[in-house]
């Protein structure tokens, strides 16, 4: 008897409280109106459809369905966290600008454990802004014109190489270009001397890095991470090493890190120069490898813009007086209709698909309240996808950015982020991806051999590539062509 009701009174205290943290869940406080939204799932929330594959261009679906079901903000739970969603323009403003006083950059446990707890992302207030300048410093505009020079040369030998092959896969070759560029930079890595190949184990890391964090053998996460120890240890090694040998010009990274370390009243310690040098490098080559190839997949598929792009680049070739010389600043800072495919590129691409920050305070917007230490995130594709901010937004039209006037422009145009934390690498990707089409387009021609086809899971991934065919134009022929197209006569001899 005695038993019996203990019994019921433990099941019945069990009962209780489960039903009180499912209610919890499903009704989390908040001294206020919290956004509409469903918490899913308890524990997995709606992770699951988050991740979901899709092979559109268009906004994820899971975002999409919910923005219909409750506008343009929301609430959900992934991996773990309550978060808000948003797609409003303006919270997305308010976001970017009041980082640091009403939100702060914040980002799951899976890209903390992954890129370390260290990493730029994660830091705030001195560290971070030290930090920052460190960077600004390494890839700002007075060092990207000393670059200039070494990106067309890696571009017009890389092509000239992958001319000579039957066909490349685009977007591993240009991450490889990118890869070594960056790393030579840094921290004068080069992979002919060296008996391990650091860039494998980039790769391996990123298939799982916007993926499911789940840590056991066998899933993408766990390969991420075992790829993120062997590339540090790789990179603490070759600061050792350098540390053993010092060099008597410094030139790199490296060097940099290392008078830092010695001058002893610095706040910079090993292992935050060594997160940083793994996020630097992750962050440059991964994400330009992928912008130019989804560049030269929409120039293949918009013929237009690709003659467009084509004359522009043609022109400074024919304007140039001294025609031994490579290009210059000049001449890079002319390219105007190449910036504009370079911008409708990196809106339609949406390489990053979520911005992460977390709520310090309850903070009201419109009739709702963020509680204080939910997670929030900013879905640029929901912006950039927008027919109210681009007129069909799923056409690739190059044109359109004539037309923006500068307001809308910063505020519906978030693909390298915004406010305090905007990207540091904007001006090095458009270098690059500039560098790259005008080397490509005034010599090369090229056919899609095989995939091309993307998927969004949400990052963005060519599963099966992007295989092309590069040839070198016909000189010869090219003139005769372009000759009959402005004097018809001719062509009808
Ligand atoms: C197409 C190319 C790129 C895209 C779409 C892109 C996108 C972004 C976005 C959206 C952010 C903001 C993240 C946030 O607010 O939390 C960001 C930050 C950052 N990016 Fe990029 N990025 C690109 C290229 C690069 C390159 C080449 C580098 C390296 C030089 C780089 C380094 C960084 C760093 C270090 C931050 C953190 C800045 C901070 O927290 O203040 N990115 N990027
Ligand atoms: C992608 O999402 C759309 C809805 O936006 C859906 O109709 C389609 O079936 C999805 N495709 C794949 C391959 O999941
Ligand atoms: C590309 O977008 C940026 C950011 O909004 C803007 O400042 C720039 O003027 C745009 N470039 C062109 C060529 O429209």
């Amino acid at each position: 008897m005695w038993h019996l009701s203990l019994f019921c009174i433990a099941t019945t205290i069990t009962v209780i409280t489960i039903t009180h943290w499912l209610y919890r869940w499903w009704n989390p406080k908040c001294n206020g109106n919290l956004p509409p939204g469903s918490m899913g799932w308890p524990l997995l929330g709606e992770t699951i459809h988050f991740f979901a594959p899709n092979t559109s261009w268009d906004t994820p679906p899971f975002v999409k369905e919910r923005m219909k079901r409750y506008g343009s903000i929301f609430k959900t739970s992934l991996v773990g966290r309550p978060v808000i969603v948003s797609t409003d323009s303006d919270l997305n403003q308010m976001i970017f600008q009041q980082e640091g006083q009403l939100f702060q950059s914040w980002y799951p446990d899976s890209f903390t454990e992954v890129f370390g707890r260290q990493n730029v992302g994660s830091l705030h207030g001195y560290m971070y802004k030290y930090l920052k300048n460190m960077v600004l410093y390494l890839f700002g505009p007075e060092s990207l014109k000393n670059m200039l020079h070494e990106v067309e040369y890696a571009a017009t030998r890389n092509l000239q190489s992958w001319a000579a092959q039957e066909s490349v896969e685009l977007k591993d070759a240009t991450a490889h270009m990118i890869f070594d560029l960056t790393a030579k930079k840094l921290i004068s890595y080069d992979p002919e001397k060296s008996s391990e190949n650091l860039r494998e184990n980039f790769v391996a890391f990123i298939q799982g890095l916007i993926s499911f964090p789940l840590n056991i053998p066998g899933t993408a996460y766990h390969k991420c991470l075992k790829g993120r120890k062997k590339a540090m240890r790789m990179l603490k090694n070759m600061l050792e090493e350098r540390r053993a040998n010092p060099r008597k010009v410094k030139s790199d990274f490296f060097d940099y890190v290392l008078e830092e370390l010695d001058r002893g009243d610095t706040i910079l310690t090993e292992a935050i120069a060594l997160d940083l040098m793994f996020v630097l490098l992750f962050a440059s080559f991964e994400t330009t490898s992928l912008a130019i190839t989804v560049a030269v997949k929409l120039l293949k598929d918009n013929p237009r813009t690709l003659q467009q792009l084509t004359e522009e680049h043609d022109n400074i070739l024919r304007n140039r007086v001294n025609k031994d010389s490579g290009l210059t600043w000049k001449e890079y800072k002319s390219m105007s209709f190449t910036f504009q495919v370079i911008n409708e590129t990196v809106r339609l691409a949406n390489i990053v698909p979520g911005v992460f920050r977390k709520a310090l305070k309850d903070i009201k917007f419109k009739d709702y309240t963020i509680p204080s230490g939910w997670a929030v995130m900013v879905c640029p594709p929901a912006v950039h996808l927008n027919p109210n901010n681009y007129k069909d937004p799923l056409d690739f039209n190059p044109w359109r950015w004539e037309r923006m006037d500068q307001k809308g422009a910063s505020k519906n145009f978030m693909a390298f982020g915004g406010g305090m934390r905007f990207c540091v690498g904007t001006d090095f990707t458009k270098v690059q991806m500039a560098v790259f089409l005008h080397c490509l387009v005034t010599k090369y021609r090229w056919q899609t051999v095989k995939g091309g086809d993307i998927v969004r899971t949400p990052g963005l991934q060519f599963p099966n590539g992007h295989h092309v065919q590069i040839t070198e134009k016909d000189k010869q022929n090219q003139h005769t062509i372009s000759e009959s197209d402005m004097n018809p006569a001719i062509s009808r001899n």
